[in-house]
C-alpha cells in the first residue's frame, strides 16, 4: 500500500527502514526523502513507524 504518494513509498518500504535498523519518523524521512512534498502522508507514517518500534520492542523482549 502506498503511504506516500508524492514520493512512491509503500508500508513495506518504511517496514524495511525499521528492520534496518532505523528507530524515528526524521531518520526514515531523510532515508527515504518521506514527506518532503505536500506532508500530508506524515501522520500515517508515523503509525506506521510507531507500530513497527513497538512490534519490534516485543519481540526483542521474548527473545531476551
Ligand atoms: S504524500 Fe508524502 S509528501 Fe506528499
Amino acid at each position: 500500500m502506498y503511504v506516500c504518494l508524492c514520493r512512491g513509498i509503500t508500508d513495506q518500504d518504511i517496514k524495511d527502514a525499521v528492520a534496518n535498523g532505523a528507530e524515528s519518523y526524521r531518520e526514515i524521512r531523510d532515508l527515504l526523502d518521506l514527506g518532503t512534498c505536500c506532508g500530508r502522508c506524515a501522520p500515517e507514517a508515523r503509525a506506521i513507524i510507531s507500530d513497527e518500534l513497538s512490534d519490534l520492542a516485543a519481540r526483542l523482549s521474548y527473545a531476551a
